[in-house]
C-alpha cells in the first residue's frame, strides 16, 4: 500500500510545489487540497489563516487518510505550522525552512533578499529562518502579484513593470542596509510562475531560488522509506486526488497551468464540516 502525502494550499500556487513532489517521489500517493474558496490568504490575519488551515489539513488526515503533509503554502507554513502540526498527528512539514536551507546553499554572500505576501513578510518567518542558517535576510511583501498571476499575467508587461518596481525598492533597501545580496528566495508559491519575468528584472550576480524544489527535497529526506523505495514493480504515480473549496471548473483551469499537466477530476469539498 502506498502512503499518501496531503498537500495543502490556500490555493492552486501549492501545484507547483506538488509539481516537485511528483517529480522527487513519483511512487507516493498525493491528495492535493486547494482552499480557492478562501484565497488569499496572505492578507488575512494569524487567526484566520490558523483557522482556515487546520481545518484543510484535517481534512486531509481524517478523510483522506493522509500519513504525513507538506504545507504548500508560504503563507500558511509561516504563520500557522505550530497550529497545523498540534491539531494532526502526522509529520507535517512546510516551505519556509526548507526555502532558507536552499538559500544557505545558494548564497556566497550569506545576504538574501525574501519576497512574500503580506501576512509572510509580517510574520518574519523568513528572516528568522534565514537567521537559523547563518543568514541576513530582507524581505519584502509583493501584494500586487499573486493577482496577476492569477489573471494569467504571467507574460505581461505590466507584470514585468511591477516586478521591477518591488525590486527596485528590495534592492535599495538591502543597499541602505549595507547587505551585499545573492540570492533572491521567491517566498510565495505563485511566484515560481512568474520566474522568467524576476530573472530578468534582478540585478545580474543575484541568483533566483523557490522553495517548491527544496521542500521536494526536504520531503523526500523525511518521508523516504516506503514512499521512496516502492516495490520495483510499482507504476509511477499511482494516485493524485485534488480537491477545491470553489469552483473546480477553475481549479481545473488554472490548477493546469500551475501543475504543467492537466488537472481533472477535482472534488468540491466543504471545510466547514470539519470545524472542531
Ligand atoms: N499560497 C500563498 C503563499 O504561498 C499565496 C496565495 C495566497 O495569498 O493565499 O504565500
Amino acid at each position: 500500500m502506498t502512503p499518501t502525502i496531503g498537500v495543502f494550499d490556500s490555493g492552486f500556487g501549492g501545484l507547483t510545489v506538488l509539481r516537485a513532489l511528483l517529480d522527487r517521489l513519483p511512487h507516493a500517493g498525493f491528495a492535493f487540497l486547494g482552499d480557492t474558496a478562501r484565497l488569499p490568504y496572505g492578507s488575512k490575519s494569524r487567526r484566520t489563516i490558523a483557522h482556515y488551515a487546520v481545518e484543510g489539513a484535517q481534512f486531509l488526515v481524517r478523510e483522506q487518510g493522509a500519513e504525513s503533509l507538506v504545507i504548500a503554502c508560504n503563507t500558511a507554513s509561516a504563520l500557522a505550522l505550530d497550529a497545523i502540526q498540534a491539531a494532526v498527528p502526522v509529520p507535517v512539514l512546510g516551505v519556509i525552512e526548507p526555502g532558507a536551507a536552499a538559500a544557505k546553499a545558494a548564497s556566497c554572500t550569506g545576504d538574501v533578499l525574501v519576497i512574500a505576501t503580506d501576512a509572510t513578510v509580517q510574520s518574519h518567518a523568513y528572516a528568522a529562518a534565514c537567521r537559523g542558517q547563518g543568514l541576513r535576510a530582507i524581505e519584502k511583501a509583493c501584494p500586487l502579484l499573486v493577482p496577476l498571476v492569477e489573471e494569467g499575467w504571467t507574460d505581461h508587461s505590466v507584470t514585468a513593470e511591477v516586478i521591477r518596481i518591488y525590486l527596485d525598492e528590495l534592492v535599495g533597501q538591502a543597499g541602505a542596509e549595507g547587505l551585499h545580496p545573492d540570492t533572491l528566495v521567491l517566498g510565495c508559491t505563485h511566484y515560481p510562475l512568474l520566474r522568467p519575468l524576476i530573472e530578468q528584472a534582478v540585478p545580474s550576480g543575484i541568483r533566483v531560488i523557490d522553495s517548491a524544489e527544496a521542500a521536494a527535497e526536504a520531503a523526500f529526506r523525511l518521508f523516504d522509506g516506503e514512499t521512496a523505495n516502492p516495490a520495483p514493480d510499482l507504476p509511477p504515480h499511482r494516485s493524485v486526488r485534488f480537491f477545491a473549496t470553489d469552483s473546480v471548473e477553475k481549479f481545473e483551469r488554472l490548477g493546469s497551468r500551475f501543475l504543467e499537466r492537466p488537472v481533472r477530476n477535482v472534488e468540491l469539498v466543504d471545510l466547514e464540516q470539519f470545524s472542531n
